[in-house]
């Protein structure tokens, strides 16, 4: 499938009206330390799990992210409590007086994120209905929901699509089921998971996704007072309830946040330490990281740093200084190279001597960013076949999800629209690591699934400045 230039165009015109943009002076290496939060990815999943509830839920940690805003939104308007906790990211969310919310009222959060289709289940169990809007998120391949439709069938519920959005239903309640997923997808796992643990009955997943966000909604779950047990070979078994509690969580780390800055302590040759980035979920990145010659030193949790007790641990990652080698990757579910560490990571390999290569198997349409790098000096070449090892679901079907890039690259300085979350985050280290001052349009995307950027980036030393 060809880039979508129309939509492309019409971003462009958007965001270069408005006054959406940073200006970046770059060729400064990124030097200090920042923090990370909890992971966007499970952080607004575990927002929607405190609906099972029935008494309040607190939640540490949570970034100042728009996805947070949007569940937040969406929560309250079902009737749960929300407030800030006492401690700085603490979020407290009762869902005591779960009620339904109008059509007009939830259409507001219309293409805004793809958390909403995660609601179905909660909803149903709360109030016997749901209403879910169109959804949003990144336009990285059609998106389709189809696995959870198909779930949701099986659990009972009766779903109606219309052109404003999704009507659904559970006339007979919902009761458990034996469901396969064609492919093992983050968002069908946890649709089925959110609904299962309070199903009447038991329900066998198989294929099911297992990424360490998914690990970690179960463990929420688990504290709620669901069963679940996680079998080898992708299977998941959940023993529905009766009744969840709410629960108290912090959450996994963003470890996508983490790699996005770890790729440009690479691409600037800088050096950034990632407190709160843990070794555990990022094994495949760091080896990945070493291969291109990047250097990492791992600090546990409660490792003593001089004048601090208790002090989390991190990851300090840093150009080696001398030239970085070049590498092909396949991007895969987890334990693979995760999708949404591909994107920062090229622009860090446009700098590596040799051809890399990077072979895209969970989005369709995930490579189109690469024009962008081509206009900034790179050599970057899409294909459609699949040139990993493995041929992948989207060979001999037209789509250009492999590429080959050849370095290094002077990057030279450029005007450039942000087409979505980590194709943005990718564009704006490149800026960072041209020679020259760039416009980043539409950076507020960035904000999406980054907390407080600008003021990281201003604490690593880069030269950023808001017109
Ligand atoms: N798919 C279908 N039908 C479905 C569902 C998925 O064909 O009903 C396909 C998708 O089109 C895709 C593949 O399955 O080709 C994997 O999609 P998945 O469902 O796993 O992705 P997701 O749940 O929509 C989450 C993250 C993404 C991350 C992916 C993969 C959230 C909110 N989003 O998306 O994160 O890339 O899992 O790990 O958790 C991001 O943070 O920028 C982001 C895009």
């Amino acid at each position: 499938m060809p880039l979508d230039h129309r939509a492309l165009s019409a971003r462009r015109l958007e965001v270069t009206l408005t006054d959406d943009v940073l200006i970046v002076h770059g060729g400064t290496p990124l030097q200090g330390q920042i923090r990370v939060r909890g992971a966007k990815n499970l952080v607004s999943k575990a927002m929607v799990a405190a609906l099972l509830g029935e008494t309040p839920s607190r939640l540490f940690d949570v970034p100042r992210i728009r996805d947070v805003e949007v569940v937040r939104g969406l929560l309250e308007l079902h009737g749960v409590k929300v407030s800030d906790g006492a401690e700085d990211g603490e979020l407290v969310m009762d869902p005591t007086n779960v009620e339904s919310a109008s059509t007009d009222e939830i259409n507001v959060h219309a293409g805004s994120s793809r958390i909403p289709i995660l609601l179905c289940g909660p909803l149903l169990h709360r109030l016997g209905h749901a209403f879910i809007p169109d959804l949003g998120g990144c336009h990285i391949g059609p998106r389709p929901i189809d696995f959870h439709i198909k779930a949701l069938r099986e659990f009972g519920a009766v779903v109606d699509k219309t052109p404003e959005g999704m009507h659904l239903s559970a006339p007979n309640g919902l009761h458990g089921a034996k469901l396969e997923l064609p492919y093992p997808s983050v968002g069908a796992t946890e649709q089925v998971l959110l609904t299962a643990v309070r199903a009447e009955g038991v329900t066998e997943l198989r294929n099911a996704a297992i990424e360490p966000e998914i690990i970690d909604l179960i463990c929420i779950l688990q504290k709620m007072g669901a069963i679940i047990t996680v079998h080898t070979d992708r299977m998941i078994e959940i023993q529905g309830v009766p009744r969840l509690y709410g629960y108290e969580h912090k959450p996994i780390p963003d470890r996508i946040e983490a790699a996005s800055w770890a790729a440009a302590a690479l691409a600037t040759r800088g050096e950034i330490e990632v407190i709160g980035a843990r070794q555990a979920d990022m094994m495949t990145f760091l080896n990945v990281y070493r291969n291109i010659g990047g250097e990492l030193k791992i600090t546990d949790d409660r490792v003593a740093r001089p004048g601090v007790s208790g002090a989390e641990g991190g990851i300090k990652f840093w150009h080696p200084g001398t030239e970085l080698k070049a590498v092909a990757l396949e991007t895969d579910v987890h334990p693979g190279f995760m999708t949404d560490w591909q994107q920062p990571l090229v622009v860090a390999l446009t700098q590596a001597r040799g051809i890399s290569i990077v072979h895209e198997t969970v989005y369709e349409q995930r490579l189109g960013y690469t024009e962008a790098l081509n206009s900034m000096g790179a050599t970057i070449q899409v294909y459609r076949d699949c040139l990993g090892g493995t041929p992948c679901r989207f060979g001999r079907r037209n789509f250009m999800h492999s590429a080959v890039i050849a370095g290094p690259s002077k990057l030279h300085a450029a005007d450039l629209v942000i087409p979505d979350l980590r194709a943005g985050f990718a564009h704006l280290i490149a800026a960072l690591a041209a020679e020259g001052t760039s416009r980043v349009y539409g950076v507020n995307l960035i904000k999406r699934g980054y907390e407080d950027f600008e003021q990281k980036l201003a604490a690593l030393g880069a030269h950023v400045e808001r017109p």
